[in-house]
């Protein structure tokens, strides 16, 4: 794309060729899945991040507190690669996935993609059948033989979200966008790993639901984590503290602090974190 700048440093030296795979998360410290180093964004408006770093293991759930407009929902999008379609985009420094620079050209970006489900804080289910949402990621990517297989996947998807109990009886009568909140909001979690992603991307999952629903997600969530890595942005304290194993502060554009949400919540160390952390901004 003629409008998109992007400079990634590692990409230029050659990335290793370690394929994008799936893997399980074993004993002891967590592997590395994403590293993100001295990550830059500007809109065609102005900068949104400034020198971001973090990593992203695998197996974890990683969640993004901090004020609104601090560049939140920007670095989500970063990791898979949505916002090269966006105008004026200029995006510098390294990101790279089980070692490999995401922009190295031998990548192809919807193929990449699909190793991320994207949850967002609307329900935004297709207007189409319980059925057809699920079913859209592994039609797309060709990722079940028969229709059989596709069934398959569709009752497992749902199942993973814990919806299935719930639609099993009106998978191809009922449109997605006639369910509650809450079940749209689950069948969107069932759509987003209808790709079979490695990681789940979800901006404010529970921003728009009620507190029954919110838990559920939340308990969803913690299941998940099993098989799927979990990034989250939430501006629910009690949400984080619940579900994350790691917490990422931003404040203007900029990463303040990592740390595990014991450490966050407990004794956070930047002025940014404890000020936010207990409500005096934001
Ligand atoms: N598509 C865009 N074009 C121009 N500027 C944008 C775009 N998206 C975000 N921004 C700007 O980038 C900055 C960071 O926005 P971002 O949405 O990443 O923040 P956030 O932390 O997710 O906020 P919130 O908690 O309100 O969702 C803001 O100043 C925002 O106005
Ligand atoms: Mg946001």
């Amino acid at each position: 794309m003629e409008d998109v700048q992007i400079v990634t440093p590692a990409g230029k030296t050659g990335a290793a060729a370690t394929p994008l795979k799936a893997g399980t998360p074993g004993k002891g410290p967590l592997p590395t899945l994403m590293e993100i180093r001295n990550l830059n964004v500007w809109y065609e408006t102005g900068q949104a991040l400034r020198d971001v770093s973090f990593d992203l293991k695998r197996g974890e759930i990683l969640a993004f507190i901090g004020p609104s407009g601090c560049g939140k929902t920007t670095a989500l999008k970063c990791l898979n690669r949505m916002l090269d379609a966006v105008r004026g985009i200029r995006i510098e420094g390294s990101i790279r996935m089980e070692g490999k620079d995401i922009y190295s050209p031998d990548i192809d970006p919807p193929e990449y993609r699909r190793h991320f489900g994207w949850v967002a804080q609307m329900p935004n289910p297709f207007a189409e059948t319980v059925y057809e949402n699920v079913a859209w990621g592994a039609r797309i990517h060709g990722l079940t033989r028969d229709q059989a297989e596709l069934d398959a996947h569709v009752e497992t998807c749902l199942r993973r979200a814990d919806l299935w109990d719930e639609v099993k009886d009106i998978l191809h009568s009922a449109d997605g966008t006639a369910l509650s909140g809450g079940q749209q909001q689950r069948l969107c979690i069932a759509r987003a790993l209808g790709t079979n992603p490695d990681v789940l991307l979800m901006d404010e999952p529970t921003g728009s639901v009620d507190p029954i629903a919110a838990g559920q997600i939340e308990d969803l969530m913690l299941a998940l984590r099993q098989s799927v890595t979990i990034l989250v942005v939430t501006h629910s304290m009690m949400g984080a503290r619940r579900t994350a194993d790691r917490v990422a502060m931003f404040h203007m554009g900029r990463v303040v602090e990592v740390g595990t949400t014991t450490q966050m919540f407990g004794a956070p160390v930047s002025a940014e974190a404890k000020a936010f952390i207990h409500g005096i901004v934001g």
